[in-house]
């Protein structure tokens, strides 16, 4: 068992992953993406998932996102084991204690901007109140207060991915999960997407863990997991 410890010590954990494997079968194939992971994600941190191809960075943040199941090993999410949801309660934490980024921004086309970040609020039947007044302090937050009625297909990707940190933001969650989330930018245009991750980071206390395979993009985070085959490499 490999076991890996982000930095900041002192802080409770916010995700704890322990002993965790998954296997893939393809018809005659067998994958296992996940060989018994175990690492810990203090609060407040942003943390790196990194390793080559197939290493199992995309598997690890879907098990953490609870979008899919490990076949054994625990989860815990702001202290609280996964295995124990029903799946309403796993609906429910999935959208209101985590924000999710994607590689390809993941917008609804035929929604403005406004629209995409709004959208969770509404699916959660939030209360409206203050409600526009949130989306468009968001939207100011990453720069875009004036491109709020603006489908995705009228942004620039650097944009279309703003609009999505600050949908992921909208619920407030505690942690944000990130795919990725630079793969589609120019190094700049990466880069001020951790630049802004950061800054959320500071102000709300957001945990952000993202993937990449840049290492400028690396270089920011506060700590890094590094996978290999699987597992955590030493
Ligand atoms: N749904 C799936 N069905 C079958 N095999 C899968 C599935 N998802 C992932 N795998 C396999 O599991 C292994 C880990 O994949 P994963 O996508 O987690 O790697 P990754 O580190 O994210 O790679 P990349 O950097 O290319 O995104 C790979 O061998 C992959 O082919
Ligand atoms: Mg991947």
């Amino acid at each position: 068992m490999n076991t890996s410890t982000a930095d900041s010590p002192g802080l409770p954990p916010v995700v704890t992953v322990s002993s965790v494997h998954k296997r893939y079968r393809l018809g005659e194939r067998v994958v296992d993406a996940l060989r018994g992971v175990s690492l810990t994600i203090p609060a407040g941190t942003i943390c790196a998932i990194v390793g080559p191809s197939g290493s199992g960075k995309s598997t690890l943040l879907n098990v953490i996102g609870l979008l899919d199941t490990p076949d054994s090993g625990t989860i815990r999410l702001e202290e609280r084991d996964v295995a124990s949801l029903n799946p309403t309660e796993a609906a429910r934490v999935r959208r209101t204690r985590l924000g999710f980024i994607f590689q390809d921004f993941n917008l609804i086309p035929v929604l403005s901007a406004f629209e995409n970040v709004e959208l969770p609020l509404r699916v959660g039947q939030s209360a409206k109140a203050g409600r526009r007044e949130w989306v468009m302090s968001l939207l100011d937050a990453v720069g875009l207060a004036d491109h709020w009625s603006h489908r995705p297909g009228q942004l620039s990707g650097g944009q279309q991915q703003r609009v999505a940190i600050a949908r992921a933001l909208v619920n407030r969650p505690g942690i944000v999960l990130a795919d990725e989330p630079t793969a589609n930018l120019d190094s700049a245009t990466g880069h001020s997407i951790l630049e802004l991750m950061h800054r959320f980071n500071r102000e709300l206390g957001t945990t952000f863990v993202f993937s990449t395979h840049d290492p400028a993009v690396e270089e920011m985070a506060r700590s890094v997991v590094r996978l290999h085959d699987g597992v955590v490499a030493a």
